[in-house]
């Protein structure tokens, strides 16, 4: 199967996977054939990404961090308790400790899963989808830290909370399209402080969980706020959501740009080493990230086009690849497997988006025909 966005859905194509909203409701049913009713109605719930039958990737197996429904428990779990922030003004993550616990269980046993990334593009709730993907990648980490379970679940409730403080700004700053005067900007910066505040009350929160929340955005090089903060005055908390919360946010789709590919967030993060953040943990966040995720769509040196179908870890810029279009762009059915660790003359000339991919004809025509 082949995780695609909506906008390249077409009628008669077939949903390979159950699509659930984010509230955990069942939507299309694994094996729908889509039509333009099904397609529209997954628009305006807000859905961005779906799993679709595809032949020419029958033989990839996506691994995964931290399961569907884990993920959706997570997101439903955070949207309660801050609708209960809302409600009464107490933020209680007491019920958040279980579904946090699952979660750093599910990653500690994929820990060789690294992240697919594509497989962090899927909810349109923003803010919800965001925390659980920045607390998944804060577990990954810190795992090569060697942090203890007790300490991953610590770090992982800090890591989920770290936006929290956004509750506390105007919903039009938040909501706004276009350049945030220095007023509005100032006031989302205070999220910073006011998350602090929200969570440094709660019993369940330790002191450096919470701290997450008011030095996220310090800068390695003490450019950050809210305090200009510097190196490892920074808690390693935080200084390890900071890497989570910057990839993240450069893949992500939002309703004002594309998220950008793999591969060039992995080359813009690369550049704010030891300014942004701190190396030493950027390497160990880069380590475990696919660079060519699997299921990623390639064009090989050799004038092919081929799938990622395994990335080993230190190994991220030569996957394992598998034929799908010949030179000339004809399908090629069971192509051949190659490793480019070992075939060290192949190389990755072009990495295909999701639009270039469905305009090649051969590409397309496999799905619906
Ligand atoms: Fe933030």
């Amino acid at each position: 199967m082949q995780r695609v966005s909506l906008s390249v859905l077409q009628p008669g194509m077939t949903v390979a996977a159950n699509v659930r909203g984010a509230d955990g409701r069942l939507l299309v049913r694994n094996g729908t054939m889509l039509n333009e009713t099904n397609i529209k109605k997954l628009a305006l719930l807000g859905i961005g990404s779906i799993y679709i039958k595809n032949p020419l990737f029958e033989a990839i197996d996506v691994p995964e961090l931290v399961g569907e429904n884990t993920r959706i428990r997570l997101i439903q779990a955070l949207q309660a308790a801050f609708a209960g922030y809302q409600k009464t003004g107490e933020l209680d993550a007491n019920p958040l400790r279980t579904d946090v616990k699952a979660m750093v269980e599910e990653v500690i046993g994929n820990r060789d899963a690294m992240i697919q990334t594509y497989d962090l593009r899927t909810y349109q709730d923003y803010v919800y989808a965001h925390s659980v993907n920045v607390a998944i990648i804060a577990v990954l980490i810190a795992l090569n830290l060697d942090y203890n379970e007790a300490k991953l679940d610590d770090l992982a409730l800090g890591a989920l909370l770290h936006d929290v403080g956004m509750l506390a700004v105007p919903n039009e700053i938040i909501m706004k399209m276009g350049n945030l005067t220095p007023e509005e900007a100032a006031a989302v910066q205070e999220h910073a402080q006011q998350g602090f505040e929200i969570v440094r009350k709660r019993r369940e929160i330790s002191t450096p969980a919470a701290h997450v929340a008011f030095q996220h955005h310090e800068r390695f090089d003490g450019t950050g706020y809210p305090r200009r903060l510097k190196g490892d005055a920074i808690h390693e908390y935080a200084r390890i959501v900071a890497v989570a919360d910057i990839f993240d946010a450069l893949i992500a789709d939002r309703p004002y740009r594309k998220g950008l590919l793999p591969h060039e967030a992995y080359e813009i993060i690369m550049t704010l080493a030891d300014r942004y953040v701190d190396k030493s943990i950027l390497d160990l966040f880069l380590n475990n990230v696919a660079i060519y995720p699997v299921g990623t769509v390639v064009q090989l040196s050799g004038g092919q086009t081929a799938v990622v179908a395994q990335v080993y870890p230190k190994l991220q810029a030569r996957p394992v690849v598998k034929t799908i279009l010949d030179p000339a762009g004809k399908l090629v059915k069971n192509g051949p497997e190659i490793d480019l660790s070992q075939q060290l003359t192949t190389f990755v000339t072009k990495v295909y988006n999701e639009r270039e991919l469905f305009s090649l004809d051969a590409f397309s025509d496999s799905l619906t025909g």
